[in-house]
């Protein structure tokens, strides 16, 4: 449905400290549409998104709603317009001491502070009207702060009704969600469109821009390359229109030769999340670990990484028990982990790209206790090039960098290191289809040089294309394995899933 509301923006002009980061972009998204918004990482994507929503403000050019020109200076006078944005941290948004209702009612509850009126039971129960119409199942009288992340986004979404939303923007939504999640939400966007609100999505994900979306934008660089209804556009389209050139979907695998056991991990457990795993990874191969969300992939990798504290069972690596007190011990003991979640984790957002870089690298780098500067910056710029990281200057903070690159300066930052074993969680979270092939070169590079590979992800695509033999986790146990070549994507799933089926 389309309620005659109309959103444009016209001659976007945008620049950082004088980095140019969007010039001249046109963008429109109609009442009823939900309209992807596509690029690479870097392109411009949330800022321009941020532009709208009042987190920046532009440098040139013009917002309109239904030809009236709005001036957005504040995230206030973008909701007041009916803008409203979910950002990928969903986190900060809502208050995890309050319950769902309260932050469902947040702004309502926040201006009638102190009046008599206010009865919890209508809160409630107005709350739960919303989450209805939603068809969301979590409690009203649930803290917040004990919801998934799925939840939490709908959660906010739910909110965003009661505003009164007339466009919504939802950046990367679906990147931490599993797929069935993402079909919840999926099924929570149709009735936001039914309902005539107008939906930007960004998503690096193009199979599901190609089934929620009736639009498709495409930005590279700062400008915006090309805007088509999705009936005009096949995928390869939109890949070359994001990228610049043509580009196949194919993961190449590189022939590393097999060796001995580097990583023997024997009945390692903690709580109910991690229920006793054994696995081998040896030099030279790439063992995926598959399993959906909740699993315990996550929970696994921080275990062997010493981020966390095993119960039980023995890790060693290269036949040398390792000592898992802490990542500090871990990274010693030969073992590194890019974790899932980079910006709490991965990284230092406060601090220089160079710095992250370097920051595991420091010691081998510094002689007799000087950090040579100049190694520093070559070890930083190499890994730039290598890895495609789009900043303007090795000196910039990382917190300034797109989400996209943000991750790959995680991953980046312990490609230089001696560990003996990389374990990766969920590594292409979130970056677009090149930089994707671009880190799938690299771990297939440091397989090459004689290094044991863990892979988790539930993107099961990924671990058939990338990996030596896939492990299949389920309800925190290994419940089945598969050599390169023996699994097709239902196996996966099917024994993904079985386990749970069992429990439930
Ligand atoms: N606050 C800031 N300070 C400096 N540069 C910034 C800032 N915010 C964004 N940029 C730069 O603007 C450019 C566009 O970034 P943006 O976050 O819009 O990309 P994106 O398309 O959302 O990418 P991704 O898919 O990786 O999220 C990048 O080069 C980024 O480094
Ligand atoms: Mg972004």
């Amino acid at each position: 449905m389309n309620n005659g509301n109309v959103l444009e923006m016209n001659g976007i002009e945008k620049s950082f400290a004088g980095v140019k980061a969007l010039s001249q972009v046109d963008f429109r998204v109609k009442g009823g549409e939900v309209h992807a918004l596509l690029g690479a990482n870097g392109a411009g994507k949330s800022t321009l998104m941020k532009i709208l929503s009042g987190a920046y403000e532009a440098d040139g050019g013009e917002i309109r709603i239904n030809g009236q020109a709005l001036q957005i200076r504040s995230p206030a006078d973008a909701k007041a317009a009916g803008i409203h944005c979910v950002y990928q941290e969903v986190d900060t948004s809502l208050v995890p001491q309050l319950s769902v209702a309260e932050n469902i009612l947040l702004d309502r509850l926040a201006s009638s502070r102190g009046k008599a009126w206010l009865r919890w039971g209508s809160l409630y129960a107005e709350a739960q009207k919303i989450l209805d119409q939603l068809g969301l199942q979590v409690s009203v009288r649930q803290k917040a702060g004990s919801l998934t992340l799925a939840e939490k986004q709908l959660v906010l979404i739910a909110r965003l009704l009661v505003e009164e939303a007339k466009f919504i923007i939802l950046d990367e939504p679906t990147a931490p969600l599993s797929l069935e999640e993402a079909d919840r939400l999926f099924l929570i966007v149709d009735r936001l469109k039914a309902a005539g609100i107008g939906i930007v999505f960004i998503s690096h994900r193009l199979p599901e821009v190609f089934r929620v979306c009736d639009a498709i934008s495409v930005m590279r660089d700062g400008r915006m390359i090309t805007t088509e209804p999705k009936t005009n556009l096949q995928p390869g389209d939109v890949i070359r229109a994001m990228l610049g050139r043509s580009f196949d979907e194919e993961y190449p695998k590189l022939d590393a030769s097999i060796g001995d056991v580097v990583l023997e991990v024997k009945g390692v457990a903690a709580g109910h999340r991690v229920r006793g795993v054994d696995l081998e990874v040896r030099s030279g191969e790439i063992v995926a670990v598959v399993g959906l969300v909740g699993a315990g992939k996550t929970e696994l990798s921080r275990l062997l990484f010493g981020a966390d504290e095993a119960e039980r069972g023995r890790v060693t690596v290269g036949g040398k028990q390792a000592k898992l007190s802490g990542p500090a011990a871990a990274v010693a003991s030969g073992i590194v982990l890019v974790p899932e979640e980079r910006r709490k984790e991965g990284i230092l957002v406060g601090e220089s790209v160079l710095h992250n870089l370097s920051l595991p690298v420091l010691r081998p780098l510094s002689r007799m206790g000087f950090i040579s500067g100049s190694s520093e910056r070559k070890l930083a710029d190499g890994m730039i090039g290598r890895l495609g990281i789009k900043t303007p200057s090795s000196g910039q903070l990382t917190g300034y960098l797109s989400g996209g690159n943000q991750q790959k300066v995680a991953i980046g930052k312990w490609m230089s290191t001696e560990a003996d074993v990389f374990i990766f969680d969920e590594p292409t979270k979130g970056v677009d289809v090149g930089a994707k092939r671009d880190i799938f070169r690299i771990i297939g590079e440091l397989a090459c040089q004689g290094k044991g590979i863990l892979y988790l992800t539930c993107e099961f695509a990924e671990a058939l294309g990338l990996a030596d033999r896939i492990l299949v986790m389920c309800d925190g146990r290994i419940v089945k394995q598969f050599a390169r070549g023996e699994a097709t994507q239902e196996d996966l799933l099917y024994y993904a899933s079985a386990g749970r089926e069992e429990l439930a």
